[in-house]
């Protein structure tokens, strides 16, 4: 019997999340599976609700589970919340709890929607790379950090920190995860300004010493935001510290022709989160067109990193792959011409093709 902790969340966190669960109870059907879920409250409804955005009460079922899947948070109407009601710190400080460190966000262009990228489809077609992030530290953990009335008036301070130790670590990680790929890491730094992105560099040499099979090159932030839109198939693996991949992700997602598609899988020694990389979307929340396949492919990478259902992963990655091929679109990777399908509605074709699987295409590396 595997756990499964269900943070909803806000915005449409509870829309894409409960059509997550029905994917997940058809795996358990058609699989033999007993899937256990729980539900725990985070971001700006755990502040209305409880007074703050991570209750004690979701960091233990947390800890208790096998794996976490979480729907967004934030929204306009705790904006003006003082830091520590904020919805996203609930999401921080649940990352910083369970040490989730490692940040896998990968960048998978599906052939059928190639018209819904911004880019040219012969600049994005066939990009398939992994963005690994480091997700504990650098400027979002940094300390000193704070505002205060100076000499000169208002003064704020964000303090990029890093040690040797979290540096090696993601970057080790990056390399594990190079070796079942194309074996090429590109880490991204700023190395000819910032002192953290130095030893960051001089970390990655060093790390790459034991990864003689891994090719390694190093790449100044400022150029990898330009050759991500210039040409994407160059990239294999990314590594960066944590405000960069936050930014890089954004744009990179762009390639797939929506934020709606990129899934993402925070590691660490303990249970694995799993989230789409779009946020809560509250312009759209509540009207049934988000688009759930960020979080359909969040559920296959926590089938397959937490719950070690490579196989069953697998066919969700399918099952995903067959509804874009018969046109099933969402509002935000439809074209003009296309119809557009409610949320429901994609859950349910994606469910149907789960269903009728087909055994003779998996395993078959793309
Ligand atoms: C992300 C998000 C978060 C981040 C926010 C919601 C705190 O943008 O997961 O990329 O900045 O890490
Ligand atoms: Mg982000």
């Amino acid at each position: 019997m595997m756990k499964i902790t269900i943070l909803a969340g806000d915005g449409i966190g509870p829309e894409i999340t409960r059509e997550a669960v029905l994917l997940l109870e058809e795996v358990a059907n058609q699989f033999g599976h007993h899937f256990d879920f729980q539900y725990g409250k985070i971001g700006g409804i755990a502040v209305d609700e409880e007074g703050t955005p991570l209750p004690e009460k979701t960091i233990r079922l947390c800890q208790e589970s096998d794996a976490i899947l979480l729907g967004a948070v934030g929204g306009p109407k705790w904006d003006h919340e003082e830091p520590s009601r904020k919805p996203e710190t609930g999401l921080l400080q649940l990352r910083k709890t369970l040490q989730l460190f490692a940040n896998l966000r990968p960048v998978n262009v599906f052939p059928a929607i190639l018209d819904s990228s911004p880019l040219k489809p012969e600049v994005v077609n066939g990009a398939n790379f992994l963005i690994v992030r480091e997700l504990t530290s650098g400027l979002y953990f940094g300390k000193p950090r704070g505002r205060k009335i100076g000499e000169l008036g208002t003064e704020v301070i964000d303090t990029l920190y890093y040690s040797e130790f979290e540096i090696e670590r993601i970057l080790r990680q990056a390399f594990e995860l190079a070796r079942l790929r194309e074996k090429k890491v590109t880490s991204v730094d700023k190395a000819n300004v910032l002192e953290s992105s130095r030893l960051w560099r001089e970390t990655a040499e060093r790390v790459a010493e034991g990864y003689p099979d891994v090719y390694l090159e190093h790449m100044l932030v400022d150029n990898a935001a330009m050759q991500l839109i210039r040409e994407p198939n160059q990239f294999d693996v990314i590594v960066t510290e944590n405000m960069f991949g936050d930014i890089l992700s954004d744009e990179a997602s762009m390639i797939t022709g929506s934020l709606g598609m990129l899934p993402s899988a925070s590691l660490g020694d303990g249970p694995g989160l799993y989230e789409p990389v779009h946020g809560s979307a509250p312009d759209i929340a509540g009207l049934n067109i988000a688009n759930p396949l960020a979080t359909f492919a969040s559920v296959a990478m926590l089938l397959k990193y937490s719950l070690q259902l490579t196989k069953e992963a697998d066919y969700v990655e399918q099952a995903i792959e067959k509804t874009l091929n018969e046109g099933y679109r969402t509002k935000d990777i439809a074209t003009d011409k296309e119809r557009s399908y409610t949320t429901q509605e994609i859950g349910e074709v994606v469910r149907k093709h789960l269903a009728a699987r087909d055994s003779t295409t998996i395993g078959v590396k793309k």
